[in-house]
């Protein structure tokens, strides 16, 4: 009797679900789960014994100094989100430096050249190239509609096998954003967020990595430049922050600083959801810190793939009558 073997790959049964085969934007860098794993990846390489954070920052990033006690010292910037450095940067230590909105290149280029052993936080910066011998790390869900997901860039790798993350279960919000609505899909979304903590450093599940793979970056980086373009043009006058889009910079969002606060919830009283960078920086900081004004007063409006001009309009009208 002849016999067959068997084929690696099954063949036929159900219709699987079907995504846009593509490529994947930050390919050379390596694929992870978190972006607060992608540091504490970059910490388990370098053996740092103490970093410097900045104090407007997401707590997640002290997950792993947590983890790996790792001593911390924070840090301040100024009105122009520029790093505060009026101390001694201590040997086989690191400083981290987010790249703020995607707006601050230009700072980071400065810090590369002047600080030894710099960290670069592009969770909001997906669209930013590291630069060469500077380990920088990156979120995907801050840009795309994707529960998880982070790149990390960095010349040496760590010697264990990494296992492969499952994404399924933290599904549900970005499933129900579209089946229902956003709003009813905003419980899940904090549900799933929490299911990001404590995890162990692992490759970027499959499911996440091929949504990925399926997105037309050029036009989300287009649509967002122009949102950006649009906003600052309208809202310049307004704005407490002094910002300039470097032509290839792909921002996050549209950073408005008002001296006045309260306006975020009225915006979000009219379904303008804009998020608050971040709510324990107001924990952290002085009542009379430039950090905890930005956290209060700061609004961050969206820009991305999802909008075009007509919203942005929107956005300007409804500001208007409240400014
Ligand atoms: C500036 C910044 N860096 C890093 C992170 C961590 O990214 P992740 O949620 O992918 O761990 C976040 C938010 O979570 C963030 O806001």
């Amino acid at each position: 009797m002849e016999t067959q073997t068997l084929p690696l790959k099954p063949i036929g049964g159900y219709i699987e679900l079907q995504l846009n085969p593509g490529r994947i934007f930050h390919s050379k860098l390596l694929p992870l789960n978190t972006g607060r794993n992608a540091l504490e990846y970059i910490l388990r390489v370098r053996k740092y014994s103490l970093i410097y954070l900045p104090y407007y920052t997401c707590d997640v990033l002290l997950e792993p100094l947590y983890k790996l006690n790792v001593a911390c010292k924070f840090y301040k910037i100024d009105q122009d989100l520029n790093p505060i450095i009026d101390f001694e940067i201590a040997e086989k230590s690191c400083f981290l430096y987010t790249n703020y909105y995607g707006l601050k290149t230009e700072t980071i280029n400065k810090l590369a050249r002047s600080i030894p052993n710099l960290i670069v936080d592009n969770a909001q910066a997906f669209f930013e190239l590291p630069l060469q011998h500077i380990d920088t790390f990156y979120s995907c869900r801050k840009f795309f509609g994707v529960p998880d997901g982070a790149y990390l860039s960095i010349s040496n790798t760590l010697d264990v096998k990494l296992e492969q993350d499952l994404s399924l279960n933290r599904f549900s919000h970005l499933l129900k954003s579209i089946d229902l609505n956003i709003e009813e899909g905003y419980t899940d979304y904090i549900e799933n967020n929490k299911d990001l903590c404590n995890r162990d450093i692992m490759q970027m599940s499959s499911l996440s990595t091929q949504i990925l793979a399926g997105i037309n970056y050029g036009q989300c980086a287009l649509i967002r430049q122009e949102n950006f373009d649009f906003l600052h043009e309208h809202l310049a006058s307004k704005n407490l922050l002094k910002l300039s889009r470097a032509s290839a910079a792909v921002p996050m969002v549209y950073p408005l600083l008002l001296p006045v606060s309260g306006i975020k919830q009225k915006l979000i009283a009219q379904k303008i959801f804009v998020a608050t960078y971040w709510p324990n920086v107001i924990d952290w900081v002085e009542k009379d810190s430039f950090e905890y004004f930005l956290t209060h007063n700061l609004i961050a409006l969206p820009i991305d793939h999802r909008y075009n001009i007509d919203d942005m309009t929107t956005m300007v009208n409804i500001l208007n009558t409240l400014l």
